[in-house]
């Protein structure tokens, strides 16, 4: 089988992140060790200046090779024009968006000097994956330089509307960028379909069939590829954690009174906000709920240095102060908040002990949060997931309590639904996601996806037939 090069803003080097990495990490690196190669991208470090090369770190039969950003490249790649334009516009926050001339100038000189350095990286019969709006201009910057090997791209995030999309000044060069792989793999029916009606209709390309568009001189396969998890691992992981140390400590101080729980990364787009406002609404609306239900909200910090972020820390710490200050007893907080990093396997014994799931992003590509909940459930007394209808999940997890984030009193009835449900309906709507989260692990994701790439032939196959 041929080496794969798989690129993406950070990369996973084992060793210094094992013990962090998640599935998604451990899922390329089995496949890069499958076959061989080598994965490329930024060392999640800063340092005065760019590196001029990359750090080779060879973990047989894969190489890792990293490159630590210098502050100005840090500052205007990937805070600034990932995180604070592309970011909020995949996930129809406008109002968030900052156009900025320099930070997209920055972003095409990070991603014009990724490819200068991976370029002499590439071997004739590689196939090369790329991940994420960080480096949509990585395979155009690479076919610029030669390269005419097998690209695929995959957008972890939503891809926005064609309105929306229209916003960023800069939107024409994205798309042509987009164009320059073979393959395009999308969360959603909703993403392949907003990219296809800007082919349609603004770029003035031309839909050959459910999965080929032929734009700017290129024909490009673009299918959609929901992301899974590692199901088997988080379920044996959840039955395990329950046993243990920090679930059991939790379970104690519960005292018998049902959990509903909120892991996220602190961002905006997971509408934490939102939530906390429906839990008060929840308080409001349902008082003999009061004192015999706790909301426990875990979000680690994330992109601290966006002003964006910083905001929304600030207004979580103020809500949740006003609840707890203002529903608390002596012997009750209705709101948990940390913004402490936890163990994947911790959270899954978490999950299995919560009787509610509480996963309302504004908007999210996929929400991996509400798969992982629904694998750690106890198959006989499982939770009940409360599901944003924005989020990607909930195309294949339509057995969830299927909500509108921004609906205070609808989330707020939900969660009242979630802690009444009979168990014969909490097992019903269970099996049903269970049986989803089963037939879509990320195994098959990703090699669902790879499938589709080594078909497109390499420049050696290429020349061996002609
Ligand atoms: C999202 C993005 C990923 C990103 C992750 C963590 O899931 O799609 O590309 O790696 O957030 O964000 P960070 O900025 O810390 O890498």
């Amino acid at each position: 089988m041929s080496r794969l090069v798989v690129v993406s803003n950070r990369v996973a080097v084992p060793d210094a992140q094992s013990a962090t990495a998640g599935g998604l990490a451990v899922a390329l690196r089995d496949a890069l060790r499958s076959c061989g190669g080598i994965w490329f991208g930024w060392s999640g470090k800063t340092a005065p200046q760019t590196a001029d090369q990359p750090t080779m770190t060879e973990v047989e039969p894969v190489t890792y090779a990293t490159l630590d950003l210098g502050r100005k490249d840090y500052n205007e790649y990937y805070n600034g024009f990932a995180n604070r334009t592309l970011w909020p516009l995949f996930h129809y926050r406008l109002d968030l968006a900052e156009f900025s001339h320099e930070n997209h100038t920055g972003y095409l000189r990070v991603n014009t000097l990724f490819a200068e350095k991976l370029r002499p990286l590439i071997e004739d019969d590689d196939h090369i994956w790329v991940h994420d709006y960080h480096l949509i201009p990585l395979g155009r910057e690479l076919r610029a330089r030669g390269v005419a090997h097998p690209m695929g791209f995959y957008l972890h995030t939503p891809f926005p509307a064609l309105e929306v999309l229209l916003a960023l000044p800069s939107h024409a060069l994205l798309v042509e960028s987009l164009c320059s792989y073979d393959v395009l793999g999308f969360q959603t029916e909703n993403d392949l379909r907003a990219f296809r009606d800007y082919i349609q209709h603004e770029a003035g390309g031309e839909i050959v069939d459910a999965n080929t568009i032929r734009a700017y001189g290129r024909q490009i396969h673009a299918e959609v590829f929901p992301i899974g998890i590692e199901q088997d691992q988080m379920e044996g992981a959840s039955a395990r954690a329950v046993e243990q140390g920090a679930a059991r400590r939790l379970e104690r101080m519960l005292h018998n009174r049902s959990l509903m729980i909120g892991v996220d990364r602190l961002d905006y787009s997971k509408g934490i906000p939102e939530r906390f406002r429906s839990f008060e609404r929840f308080l409001e609306l349902y008082p003999a709920h009061r004192g015999q239900v706790s909301m426990m909200q875990i979000a680690p910090l994330s992109r601290s240095e966006v002003p964006e972020y910083k905001a929304i820390r600030d207004t979580l710490e103020g809500l949740a102060g006003y609840i707890n200050g203002r529903y608390g007893d002596f012997d009750w907080m209705p709101l948990h908040y940390l913004t402490k990093n936890f163990q994947r396997e911790t959270l899954a014994g978490f999950f299995r002990l919560s009787r509610v799931g509480v996963v309302t992003p504004l908007r999210d590509g996929m929400n991996l949060v509400a798969k992982e909940y629904v694998a750690s459930q106890d198959p006989d007394y499982p939770g009940v997931l409360v599901l944003s209808r924005f989020a990607g999940a909930a195309r294949e997890l339509d057995a969830a309590l299927l909500v509108n984030p921004y609906d205070h009193d609808g989330v707020a009835a939900a969660l009242n639904k979630g802690l009444v449900m009979s168990l014969e309906e909490r097992r019903e709507r269970w099996q049903s996601m269970y049986a989803k989260v089963r037939g879509n692990s990320l195994e098959y994701w990703r090699e669902r996806f790879l499938t589709v790439l080594r078909a497109v032939p390499t420049p050696m196959a290429l020349r061996a037939s002609g």
